[in-house]
């Protein structure tokens, strides 16, 4: 298989996990290149369930390698857990898992910060995971960030000590929060000295030697294009750059070593969090579509980080297409089709209205895009089910023809077609 970036090109949980876990096997390597324990990617494998949050979703397989990259903020005590719920399953992750020694390291004055930060936006709130993921990016970009590598360097004591103050300082003086202790953070850099330090190496160099050795590469993406730091809905967007673009800085590595660029997508749209959604039918505060609470109701939408309810929406291609332009997108997998199995008809948003105008982009201000109204193309439903359909045959014409618009509108083929929550519900075209 050739060298893919697989992303996510709407609000994330568009189905990363189980299309990363299915896509291993074509490949020897998978490497994550941002984000950290916001993301919680679904993998279901014979029906049972595993939920990953910074281990890669190709940790799985035996005789893949799983690479953390730079573009990575690594929570020690999230990491851990996940790598002893695995050890316990009987994957040996050790084995299987490799951490850049340039990660930035997510530690417990993040959370407190990324807390006291929601608490006193009060309604205005972003409505982040909690995990500490702004407050660490920021520490990265301000240069007083603690990498992986800095629990073998010295000076470590000293940088701790001035970034607990700092924050202790913000806890206190303007958000009236509780401090955090040095002993919360020298327990989890403990852990991480004893759990991650044995996995660090240079990804970079790994990831350079095994390309020229002939070995292929799937780099799994974090979140989704409209949660990317600069090209999203700013500012309810995440901290990091979630495009395809991201892998290569994430890793360290060119352009050249990429072929293709793979959009994840649902059939529908899902965001959890708060911020502007033209197309949003259904959530938990009042909206209340009977077409969205199917949606809802049937994709089982709640974060598998925070197990929020997820907001659901028809299908947006005025998003899908930033998505595809931004990403380099050169094929999609369409997931969650079954989910719409039983719906009379089906809407497709193809523009938007705006102040009396009619805009096919996404306007940089969010307020604006608040502001905007959904123009729908309505096409007929199905009452066949697709769930688990492993071949086109299964798929029924009014299913075909949703497919062959949203290729036509979003300008990208369809690649694969997943059809339920297991690896083997898909189809590959
Ligand atoms: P990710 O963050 O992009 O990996 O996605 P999540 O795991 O957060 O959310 C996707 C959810 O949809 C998970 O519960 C998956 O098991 C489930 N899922 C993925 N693909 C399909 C599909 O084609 N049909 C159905 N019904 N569920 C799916
Ligand atoms: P996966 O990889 C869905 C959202 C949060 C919030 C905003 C900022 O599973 O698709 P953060 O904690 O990153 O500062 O929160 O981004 N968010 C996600 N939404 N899926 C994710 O990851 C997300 N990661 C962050 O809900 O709106
Ligand atoms: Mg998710």
């Amino acid at each position: 298989m050739s060298n893919t970036i697989a992303v996510g090109i709407q609000w994330g949980d568009e189905g990363k996990g189980k299309i990363v876990d299915l896509l291993t096997p074509d490949v020897d390597i998978v490497a994550r290149f941002q984000g950290g324990p916001n993301a919680g990617h679904t993998l279901v494998i014979g029906g049972e369930k595993t939920v990953l949050h910074l281990v890669p979703s190709g940790i799985l397989h035996d005789n893949t390698l799983c690479l953390i990259g730079n573009g990575t903020v690594v929570a020690p005590e999230t990491i851990v857990e996940e790598m002893d719920t695995l050890l316990a399953a009987g994957i040996p992750v050790d084995e299987r898992l490799r951490i850049s020694d340039r990660c930035q390291l997510i530690l417990p004055y993040h959370r407190a910060l990324d807390a006291a930060r929601e608490a006193a936006k009060g309604k205005a709130k972003i409505g982040t995971t909690g995990r500490g993921i702004g407050p660490a990016y920021e520490d990265k970009t301000a240069r007083r960030g603690i990498r992986l590598i800095d629990l073998v360097c010295d000076g470590l004591d000293a940088k701790i000590d001035e970034n607990i103050d700092w924050t202790n300082f913000l806890l206190r003086e303007y958000f009236h929060a509780p401090e955090v202790q040095r002993s919360e953070v020298d327990a989890v850099l403990e852990l991480a000295r004893a759990r991650l330090l044995p996995l660090m190496d240079d990804v970079t160099l790994i990831l350079h030697e095994r390309h020229k050795a002939g070995d292929s590469i799937l780099f799994e993406g974090a979140q989704g294009a409209m949660l990317d730091v600069d090209h999203g809905t700013y500012p309810f967007v995440t901290s990091s750059n979630t495009v395809a673009g991201a892998a290569l800085a994430g890793l360290g590595i060119g352009p050249n070593m990429v072929d293709d660029v793979l959009g994840i997508v649902k059939a529908y749209t899902t965001r959890v969090g708060a911020g502007p959604f033209p197309t949003e039918l259904y959530n938990d505060s009042g909206m209340d579509d009977a077409s969205g609470k199917h949606l809802a109701e049937k994709g089982h939408e709640f974060g598998a980080t925070t197990g929020r309810p997820r907001r659901t929406g028809w299908f947006d291609a005025v998003v899908v297409r930033h998505a595809v332009r931004i990403g380099g997108v050169t094929g999609l997998a369409v997931t969650k089709l079954d989910v719409l199995d039983g719906l009379a008809e089906i809407k497709l948003c193809v523009a938007y209205e705006c102040n009396g105008k009619r805009l096919e982009s996404i306007p940089a201000d969010a307020a604006m895009l608040d502001g905007c109204t959904p123009v729908y193309e309505t096409l007929p439903g199905w009452n066949d089910n697709t769930f688990g359909a492993t071949s086109m045959a299964q798929i029924p014409a009014n299913a075909k023809a949703l497919l062959k618009r949203i290729e036509e509108i979003c300008e990208s083929p369809v690649t694969l077609l997943s059809t339920g929550p297991d690896r083997e519900h898909i189809i590959r075209l």
